[in-house]
Parts: C-alpha cells; structure tokens; sequence
C-alpha cells in the first residue's frame, strides 16, 4: 500500500468503514435461511429486507413474519427498507418483529417529523429515503432526526435494475447539506450497486451498500461475489 501524505491515510480510514447490506429481495426465497447465514458468514453487515405492497410500488413482497423468521436466524442488524403507504401503521408490528432499522419514503408520509419519532420510540433507528426524482430539499428539516439516509439509486419497485448515474451528483449534494447542518448518519444506497457502481458510489459520499442481485444472484457465489464487491468499494 501506498502513501501520499494525510490524503490517503484518510482514504483508506474511508474505505474501510463502508458497509454492504445484502437484500434478500434476490434471494431464493425457498432457502431463505441458509443464504443469510451463508451471508453472514462471508462477513455482511447488515441484512436489507424490502418491504412492498402493490400501491406506493407495484410490488408485493413480504412483512413483518418474514423479520420474525429472519431474526431467528442471524444476528446481524436488519435494516428494513418500507415502500409502503401509510407506514406508521406497521411501525409496531415490525419492530416486535425485530426490525434493527426502519426506513420509510418521505413521499409516503405527510408528517415525517412524528413517523420518525415513533420509529425510535419504538427503539428502532430512524431512516429516511427518498426516490430519485424527490427533491433532497425534502428531507432538510429532518436531518437531525434520522440515522440513515438512504439514497435510491433506481426507481423502488424491483431489483436488477441499471443504475441511475445522477445518483452520484445527488450524493455529493447530499453531503454538502450533511456538513452545513452538522451531522452524520449513514448514507445508504439502494439499485444496481455492483463492481462497477460500487466505486463511483463509495467516492460520492455513500456509507453502506445495498446489492441484491450482485450478492444472491451472482452465478459465482454469495461469498465470492461479497468479497469482490467489497474489494470494489476500496477502489
Ligand atoms: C428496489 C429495492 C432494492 C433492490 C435492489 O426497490 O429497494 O433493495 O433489492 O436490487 P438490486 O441490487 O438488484 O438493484
Ligand atoms: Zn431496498
């Protein structure tokens, strides 16, 4: 390894506190368990669990018994993204679940502010995410409330879906208001993080990396596929 003065010192510091966050959304639903433990053992963070019900996405995928399964299997945090109308009302349901994170669209919830003080009176950490074309301006006022902020690099509804480039201006703007306001949550990114991605998001300012079908659904493994995906994000 090289040096180049406090730079790259801080550099690596940077690069090695990124997180990957695996969402079972590609996963084989049918053996569930043991592809999170196998997860888990290749060194996952966190487990992203997309939670949709075919109104604000057209998608159904799953709910707060599939947290419950999940929390008897690892014990690694689940970080639990809702793409849900109204999601105050499962708040409850999915942190007795043993939901670690919860993280709700500004776009679902018309009083943000409450939403996430129930979240973490329920003593669940509070995320805020937003779609790709909602204005960060958005989240402004709630900056100080939230621990994650997660930046949607698609458009919420599915996986395996391409990357949408001005993501990477939108994290950098994201920073710059993270700084003016003094604070410092994670900042998560979500749809088509991959080997390529990985590094463009890493370098724009993003702290933890969720990847579905570049994890469950690489043909060359769960392990292998973690290891180069983090490997990617060192640049
Ligand atoms: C999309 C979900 C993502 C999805 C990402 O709405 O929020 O978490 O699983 O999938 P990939 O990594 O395949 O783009
Ligand atoms: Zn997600």
């Amino acid at each position: 390894m090289r040096f180049y003065g406090n730079r790259c010192i801080i550099f690596f510091a940077e690069a090695h506190l990124v997180k990957i966050a695996p969402s079972i959304l590609a996963a084989d639903f049918a053996r569930l368990g043991d592809q999170v433990r196998e997860a888990e053992a290749a060194g996952a963070d966190w487990i992203h669990v997309d939670v949709m019900d075919g109104h604000f996405v057209p998608n159904i995928t799953m709910g707060p018994a599939i947290v419950a399964a999940l929390r008897r299997v690892t014990t690694l945090p689940l970080d639990v993204h809702l793409m849900i109308e109204e999601p105050e009302r499962y708040l409850a349901d999915f942190a007795g679940a043993g939901a670690d994170r919860l993280t709700v669209h500004v776009e679902t919830c018309p009083h943000l502010h409450s939403t996430l003080e129930q979240i973490r009176r329920l003593g669940v950490l509070p995320g805020v995410t937003l779609n790709p074309a909602t204005p960060l301006v958005s989240i402004e006022d709630v900056l100080h409330q939230v621990d994650l902020i997660l930046v949607m690099t698609v458009e919420p509804g599915f996986g395996g879906q391409a990357f949408i480039p001005h993501s990477l201006q939108r994290l950098r703007r994201l920073r710059t208001m993270l700084a003016e306001a003094g604070v410092s949550p994670e900042v998560e990114v979500d749809g088509g993080i991959d080997v390529h991605t990985a590094p463009q998001v890493v370098a724009a300012g993003a702290t933890v990396l969720v990847a579905g079908t570049a994890i469950f659904g690489a043909p060359e493994g769960i392990p292998t596929a973690l290891r180069r995906l983090r490997e990617a994000a060192r640049g």
